[in-house]
């Protein structure tokens, strides 16, 4: 049962395409999605897709043409407004293509790219500080896990991936996502107790670095093998107030499956 607090925040369900779908799959993603959502579950939830950059504007133009209420983020940004960074995207280009979310810190991203909590801070200041909503990502290794430092890293890595965010934090609905490492796309999931234990900690931090409104407000999500026969159960924990889906979004049955699902249906 969720809290009044909780019942307070938005759920949100967030699917994170990663490097899937040409133009036209994205556009055909989308549209399946939109036939087959029913339109109430978007005025529940916030149903957000974050395709590939290359894919924006047709999954936004899909979305307008429909009138549909899912919003559209993008999986990375740059943290520098403009200049000489070739193959970077910045915050006003992807929300001129009316992206109101970015993915910032997905492990992949630090894991392959060598990316610090610092350059994901920088990110979620530029994001908020426009307007946009960061979903700052964060998450243990298999070793932190069995040796039951998560809370201890993960809280470490909000609070150095949050320095500096707070000023706009509130404004822009800041979300922080919890995806231990070892879960995504092997089909391991943490039991929803600890699920819950990481996300009270997560808003707890996000209170320390960003002030109690702040921390009230954010949302936590879940992330790492979220289905729609598991979501329900990681939705029902207190301090989790949504998910970040990798490969169950990819298909559209699944995706609306796995929101009609997470929102109790
Ligand atoms: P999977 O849902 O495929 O495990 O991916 C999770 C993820 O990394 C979402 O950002």
């Amino acid at each position: 049962m969720r809290s009044r607090d909780a019942a307070a925040r938005t759920p949100i369900i967030a699917g994170n395409w990663k490097m899937h779908k040409t133009y036209a799959e994205a556009v055909s993603l989308t549209q399946g999605i939109i036939d087959r959502l029913p339109k109430d579950a978007t005025r529940r939830a916030d149903v957000v897709l974050c395709p590939p950059f290359t894919a924006l504007r047709g999954v936004s133009n899909a979305i307008a043409f429909d009138h549909a209420r899912i919003k559209v983020g993008a999986q990375d940004c740059s943290a520098e407004p403009e200049g000489a960074y070739t193959g970077q995207v910045s915050v006003a280009m992807i929300a001129d293509l009316d992206a109101a979310y970015a993915i910032v810190g997905h492990s992949e991203r630090r894991g392959l790219l060598g990316e610090t909590s610092a350059d994901v801070a920088a990110k979620a200041r530029a994001l908020c500080a426009a307007g946009l909503t960061p979903i700052v990502c964060v998450g243990e290794s298999r070793e932190v896990y069995e040796a039951g430092d998560t809370i201890d890293f993960v809280v470490d890595e909000v609070a150095a991936s949050l320095a500096g965010v707070c000023a706009d934090a509130d404004a822009a609905g800041l979300c922080v996502a919890y995806e231990p490492i070892w879960a995504i796309g092997t089909g391991l999931v943490p039991s929803p107790e600890h699920a819950q234990r990481v996300a009270a900690a997560i808003r707890a931090q996000v209170g320390a670095t960003c002030g109690a409104q702040v921390a009230e407000r954010a949302r936590v999500l879940y992330g790492g093998s979220v289905k729609p026969g598991n979501v329900a159960a990681f939705m029902a924990q207190q301090d989790v107030d949504g998910a970040l889906v990798g490969g169950a979004s990819l298909d559209a049955d699944t995706f609306v499956r796995l929101v009609l699902s997470a929102l109790g249906e």
